[in-house]
């Protein structure tokens, strides 16, 4: 039997609890990447379908047929093509961005994952500069507060991605990890702002919401877009290098939670935003 004065029990207990939850955090952050790789694939599938299938066929006016706030505009040629850009180049960061975070990729295709980032981060940055013209050059937006909020979106993806290649151009690897992954997160600001809509608007029937996405909701949903993932990345990093099982296993119940939340925006999207005009 174990006694307290035991000086060995008590640091294997240690460390067999804190590779426990190390296995935990771990298995957990894995949960939630699958589940929203799964509702980032399903943001491709709609791009394709929708804007790729329709640009394709050379039937731009067609890209109206889904609710959108300003696509195809007859005698904007300069407009459309930026909308085109920006739509078309969205599958090329996801895809991208998806890609980088599989650690079998990294480890056994190394020069794969250098060229990927490279077109992972100037795509980003072409997507972010583009977005920011779309919103104010041409003008797209349902009202001022969300053309800001999502402008926020755009100057942070812009920021983190110098900052993430930075980081990998000094070498400095462990830093640019950091950075990278807040950049993925910030890039995928878009897709986590159709999630979080999809998950407040079916289960609070709309509170807080208008049709400008300027209610008191709205507001804090675009800002969850983007704050809220860069916040838990932060739990998760510190967790991870954390010596105290228990932090490790409160981000670990944190991440389930937020997997169950992701799985249920990202089905709400396909249902409600996407699935209805892909036929
Ligand atoms: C970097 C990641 C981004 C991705 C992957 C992305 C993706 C997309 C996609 C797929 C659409 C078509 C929307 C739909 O059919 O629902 C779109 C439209 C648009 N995006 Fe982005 N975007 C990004 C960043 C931004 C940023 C940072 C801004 C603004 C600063 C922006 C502004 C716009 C605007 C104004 C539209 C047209 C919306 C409309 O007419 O309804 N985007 N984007």
């Amino acid at each position: 039997m174990m006694t307290m004065n035991d000086p060995h029990a008590s640091p294997l207990g240690e460390g067999a609890a804190r590779l426990a939850a190390e296995r935990m955090l771990r298995r957990a952050a894995m949960a939630w990447f699958c589940v929203a790789a799964i509702g980032q694939a399903a943001f491709v599938w709609m791009i394709l379908a929708h804007y790729g299938r329709k640009t394709l066929a050379g039937d731009l006016a067609a890209w109206n047929d889904k609710p959108i706030i300003k696509g195809y505009v007859a005698g904007d040629a300069m407009g459309n093509l930026q909308f085109a850009v920006h739509v078309l180049l969205a599958v090329v960061v996801t895809l991208g961005g998806l890609m980088q975070l599989v650690p079998a990729i990294r480890a056994r295709a190394p020069a794969l994952h250098r060229w990927t980032g490279r077109v992972f981060f100037v795509t980003a940055f072409v997507m972010a500069l583009g977005g920011l013209w779309l919103t104010w050059g041409r003008p797209t937006y349902l009202s001022l507060t969300s053309a800001v909020l999502v402008s926020l979106n755009g100057v942070l993806v812009l920021a983190l991605s110098v900052q993430a290649w930075r980081m990998a151009t000094a070498r400095r690897f462990d830093a640019h990890r950091r950075w990278a992954l807040r950049a993925y997160l910030a890039v995928n600001g878009v897709w986590f702002l159709r999630v979080a809509l999809m998950v407040w608007a079916p289960l609070t029937r709309g509170w807080g919401m208008d049709r400008k996405l300027s209610g008191p909701a709205d507001i804090a949903l675009q800002l969850c877009a983007y704050v809220l993932p860069l916040l838990v990345l932060e739990a998760y990093l510190r967790a991870q290098a954390s010596a105290n099982p228990n932090a490790k296993r409160a981000v670990a119940g944190l991440l389930i939670g937020l997997t169950v939340l992701t799985g249920l925006g990202a089905l709400g999207a396909v249902l409600i935003l996407w699935g209805p005009y892909m036929l």
